[in-house]
C-alpha cells in the first residue's frame, strides 16, 4: 500500500496550499477530497434538490461523475481542474457560493459512504498527500504522517477574503463602481464580517455534525498557521516528512 500523508483542517488553515506544495514537492499524487463535497453540492443545487432531501441527495452522490484533470505533466502538478459530466466546474465549485452547499451535504452519512472508495481509489505509489477534514480520522487512518493545520476564525476569514478577492470569485468583494475610500473601506469590513460569519457556520456544523466530524486524529500533529507564513508551514512539515523517512 503507497504511503499517505493526511493534511485535515478547517478551512482558510491553508491546509489546500501546503498539501498541493507537499504533493509538487515528493512527486506524489493529490487528493483535494473538499472537491467532491462541493461538487455533489453543486449537482444538488441544480437539480433543485433539497439538502433536507437525504436520499436524493445521496442518489445523487452516488451517481455522479466526477474527474479530476492536472494542469502538468505529473498529477501533483497543479492546478487541477474539476469536471462533472465532462464539464469543467472548477470555478464553479470553487465559487464562495459552494462553501455552505458543500458543508450541508457532507453532513449526510450516505453521501459520505458514496464517496468512500473515490477518495481511497487517489491512493497509489508512490505515496498520496490527502488533504479534506477526516483524511487522518476516517479514510486513510493508517496514514503514516497525520497534520492537523489550524488557525484563529479572524485569520481564516482574512485570508479566504484574500483569496475570494484575487480570484475575483465574487463580484460581490468588490466595491460598488464610483464608491469613495470610506465606502471601500467599509464594504471590505461588511465583506470581511460576512466571510467570518459564513466560516464560523461552517466551522460549528463540520465539528458538531455526527459522522467523520472535523476534530484532530489521536496521533495528529497539529500545527497553528495563524502567525506563520505558507512558507513557515512548509518548512515545519518537511521537517516532519524528513523525521518518517517519507518520499525518500
Ligand atoms: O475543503 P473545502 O472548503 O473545499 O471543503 C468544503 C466542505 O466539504 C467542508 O466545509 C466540509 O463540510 C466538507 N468536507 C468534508 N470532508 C472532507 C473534505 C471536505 O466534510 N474530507
Amino acid at each position: 500500500m503507497a504511503d499517505v500523508i493526511a493534511i485535515d483542517g478547517p478551512g482558510g488553515s491553508g491546509k489546500g496550499t501546503v498539501a498541493s506544495r507537499l504533493a509538487s514537492e515528493l512527486g506524489w499524487h493529490l487528493l483535494d477530497s473538499g472537491a467532491l463535497y462541493r461538487v455533489v453540492g453543486l449537482i444538488a443545487l441544480r437539480s433543485g434538490i433539497g439538502f433536507d432531501d437525504i436520499a436524493s441527495v445521496a442518489e445523487a452522490a452516488r451517481k455522479a461523475d466526477i474527474g479530476f484533470k492536472y494542469a502538468g505533466a505529473t498529477p501533483s502538478a497543479s492546478p487541477i481542474r474539476v469536471f462533472v459530466d465532462g464539464i469543467d466546474e472548477t470555478d464553479a465549485i470553487r465559487s464562495a457560493g459552494m462553501e455552505q452547499p458543500a458543508s450541508r451535504v457532507a453532513a449526510i452519512p450516505a453521501v459520505r459512504d458514496a464517496l468512500f472508495a473515490t477518495q481511497q481509489s487517489f491512493r497509489r505509489p508512490p505515496g498520496l498527500v490527502a488533504d479534506g477534514r477526516d483524511m487522518g480520522t476516517v479514510v486513510f487512518p493508517d496514514a503514516r504522517l497525520k497534520i492537523f493545520l489550524t488557525a484563529s476564525v479572524e485569520a481564516r476569514a482574512r485570508r479566504r477574503f484574500e483569496q475570494l478577492k484575487d480570484r475575483g470569485a465574487s463580484g460581490s468583494l468588490r466595491a460598488p463602481s464610483g464608491s469613495g475610500h470610506d465606502n471601500a473601506a467599509g464594504s471590505r469590513d461588511a465583506e470581511l464580517a460576512a466571510i467570518r460569519a459564513s466560516t464560523e457556520v461552517r466551522d460549528e456544523r463540520d465539528r458538531t455534525r455526527p459522522v467523520s466530524p472535523l476534530m484532530p486524529a489521536p496521533d495528529a500533529v497539529t500545527i497553528d498557521s495563524t502567525e506563520m507564513s505558507i512558507d513557515d508551514v512548509m518548512a515545519a512539515v518537511m521537517v516532519l516528512v524528513q523525521e518518517r523517512g517519507l518520499g525518500c
